[in-house]
């Protein structure tokens, strides 16, 4: 019978001797690979009686045991000692300049989000959001615009098939369904009646079927809303007009509020900005013409009933403003389909810095 100490003896030299991981892996294949020396033995068992092959089966087993955790203790070792060996030997090289491929930037949507979040974050304002599909209620209803009403043929609503409830829905045609959303919440009427004021900004995507070069199917609006006891007309004013200064980031920029309808306050005013002709190009800032930026007003009583709160004791402004508008006033673009063709040339050309980050004390703009 073979000697099982030699083989044991042979075996365990042969792993403390392996050098690196490829001479290992030899001598696992020659001990226990299909033609191994332990596996050759265990082919044998079967030509044995009973007992014999219970004794030597069982060490036979015990040796293959010791031999595979030796085998791995030895790879571990191996493994530790390569990592250590290239620890040692390479070094990153801080001072290389960053390779310049793969570099993203922001799309100016993104961007005029983030410089109207800080602005309004400034004045205590929170951002809120709602879903893109949305439901007919919210969308229409709890803002005063009732099934029959004319307002909502002006809408060019893209209707979706009802819920399987037969709830009708809609994609949201403006942010203005996230006003009743929030005040519709617990916490927030809890922290109203707490004595709290609600201010939130809503930015985000609005549909409509609508196709030009200054309209397209997906846009994007900033819903705003206040409620407390007492804001009122003056403060929109003063909200609107800071507003406006801080995005263009030209002191005294002539505004105009004219009265105007909507179903969801009362009264209601688009706000218009003052412009001039520089080097042919409209920009904001003088009083060449007057070009519109956004809808407001005060609240409608019925929608802050609508919306759980009794309108005796609750009031407040809202406004909705085109932000792809807002986009192209201030940084100069003319074609709002540009905006979602995704040519990354025009992206390249208008896209911002990552780390460009918006804040009123470094500068809102790029
Ligand atoms: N939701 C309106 C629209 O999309 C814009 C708007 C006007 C929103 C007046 C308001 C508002 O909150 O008070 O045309």
């Amino acid at each position: 019978m073979t000697d099982l100490s030699t083989i044991r003896s042979e075996a365990l030299g042969a792993v403390q001797a392996a050098a690196d991981l490829a001479a290992l892996d030899a001598v696992r294949v020659g001990v226990l690979g299909k033609k191994g020396h332990v596996t050759g033995l265990m082919k044998t068992l079967g030509g044995m009686s009973p007992d014999e092959r219970k004794a030597f089966g069982a060490r036979l087993n015990e040796l293959k045991g010791e031999i595979e955790s030796v085998l791995e203790a030895r790879r571990t070792a191996l493994e530790t000692s390569a990592l250590d060996a290239r620890l040692a030997s390479e070094r990153v090289d801080v001072s290389l300049p960053t390779r310049p491929e793969g570099q993203g930037s922001l799309h100016p949507i993104g961007q005029v989000m983030d410089e109207v979040g800080a602005i309004f974050g400034e004045m205590g304002f929170t951002w809120a959001e709602g879903p893109d599909i949305e439901d007919d209620w919210h969308n229409f209803t709890a803002l005063n615009i009732p099934p029959d009403h004319p307002a909502r043929q002006m809408q060019d609503t893209f209707y979706l098939p009802p819920r399987a409830d037969g709830t009708p829905i809609v994609l949201r045609t403006h942010t203005s369904p996230v006003q009743a959303r929030t005040m519709l919440r617990p916490d927030v009427q809890k922290m109203l009646a707490d004595g709290g004021s609600l201010r939130i900004i809503v930015p985000g995507r609005t549909f409509r079927i609508d196709s030009d070069a200054t309209h397209t199917p997906m846009f994007h609006q900033v819903e705003g809303l206040v409620i407390d006891e007492t804001t009122h007309m003056g403060h929109l004013k003063g909200c609107l007009a800071e507003f406006v200064q801080a995005y263009f980031e030209i002191e005294h920029v002539p505004l105009r509020f004219r009265p105007s309808y909507f179903p969801f306050t009362e009264p209601s005013a688009e706000v218009d900005v003052g412009w001039s002709m520089e080097k042919g190009r409209r920009v904001v800032g003088g009083r060449q013409g007057w070009m519109e930026v956004l809808g407001s007003g005060m609240v409608h009583p019925r929608v802050i009933a609508n919306c759980g709160l009794d309108p005796d004791e609750w009031q407040g402004f809202a406004f909705g403003c085109g932000i792809d508008r807002l986009a192209m006033l201030k940084y100069g673009m003319d074609d709002l389909r540009a905006f979602f063709d995704g040519y990354v040339r025009w992206l390249k050309h208008y896209g911002f810095r990552a780390l460009d980050v918006p804040t009123l004390s470094g500068g809102v703009g790029a």
